[in-house]
């Protein structure tokens, strides 16, 4: 096997051993997401896109896909075909992933809880923060009535970096269009603080504030603003993040164990949803 930068042409093969590696079958439209996404990181952080293949390039047994958002390091995709696993290749391909971060002073990613992948993030020096999740259908009952928090356009794009800079030291600046074109952006800019969050139909998949009051308020917003009667999710919460757990029972979703935060020399930023892919 050899590790060599991802090419466009190696998206399909890498879509398909991760759903495997993962145990997920992914419907069509989050094959299609997943693809999309790719292909976004390909464009913006080519040199942190690996695969291992057979030399011959016809078998993609690995895929690492990395990004680097100012002084931030994420790894969004981390896998090996579980015909090949046990043999090295995730090992030399996070090796490449992190090569990717010379120079970043912080690192974060989320991690499933895979034995394996616990493992490798330990032993490439990323503390693991264990996380909880809510899932569940709103109980519409129990909603407030929250002001204060508008949906948002391109035109508050600085807002977002601002707050992302101050609460996780770093922007999604070349994220913004990808993000922007699957989820709803929801803002909150008041003189006691600011904050978004990005809302997509299954869940709350990114949310930042400068204060726990203000992220309490886009939490309720975004919950108010999902389909009455569909399930819910809002993942990756460590113990700092209270504030959410706390509106999430109230709002009568059920809170339980999700997987891991691993970061490097960075507390978990609060209040902060990390999203799955970008951090
Ligand atoms: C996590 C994952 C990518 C690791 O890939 P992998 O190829 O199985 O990992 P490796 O083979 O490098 O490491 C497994 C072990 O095999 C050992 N190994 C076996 N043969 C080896 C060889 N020829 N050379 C080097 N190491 C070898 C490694 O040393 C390692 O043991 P260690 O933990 O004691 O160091 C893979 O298990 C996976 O895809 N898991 C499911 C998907 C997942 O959960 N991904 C992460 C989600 S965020």
């Amino acid at each position: 096997m050899r590790i060599r930068p991802m090419r466009p042409e190696d998206v399909g093969a890498a879509e398909r051993l991760t759903a495997l590696a993962c145990g997920s079958d992914r419907p069509d439209d989050r094959r299609r997401h997943w693809s999309d996404r790719a292909r976004h990181l390909l464009t913006t952080d080519p040199g942190g896109c690996w695969v291992a293949d057979d030399d011959g390039g016809a078998v993609v047994a690995g895929v690492a896909i990395a990004l680097r958002r100012d002084l931030l390091w994420v790894l969004s995709t981390y896998a090996v075909h579980p015909d090949h696993q046990g043999r090295g290749i995730g090992t030399a391909l996070l090796d490449a992933a992190v090569g990717y971060g010379a120079g970043c002073l912080r690192g974060m990613l989320t991690s499933r809880p895979d034995p394996q992948a616990l493992r490798r993030y330990r032993g490439a020096g990323f503390t693991l923060h264990p996380t909880m999740r809510l899932t569940g259908v709103v109980d519409r009952s129990a909603l407030p009535a929250v002001d204060g928090v508008r949906p948002g356009t391109t035109a508050d794009l600085d807002l977002v970096d601002s707050v992302d800079r101050r609460v996780r030291g770093a922007t999604h600046r070349p994220d913004h269009p990808f993000v922007m074109a699957h989820s709803t952006l929801l803002v909150c800019d008041l003189l006691t603080g600011s904050g978004y969050a990005f809302l997509a139909p299954r869940g709350v998949t990114r949310l930042a504030a400068t204060n726990r009051a203000v992220a309490q308020r886009l939490l309720w917003s975004a919950l108010a603003r999902t389909t009455p009667g569909s399930p819910v999710n809002v993942r990756n919460l460590t113990s700092d993040q209270e504030w959410a757990i706390d509106v999430g029972l109230v709002a009568g979703l059920r809170l339980d164990q999700d997987a891991y935060l691993a970061l490097r020399h960075m507390r978990p930023p609060a209040p902060y949803v990390p999203s799955l892919a970008f951090g």
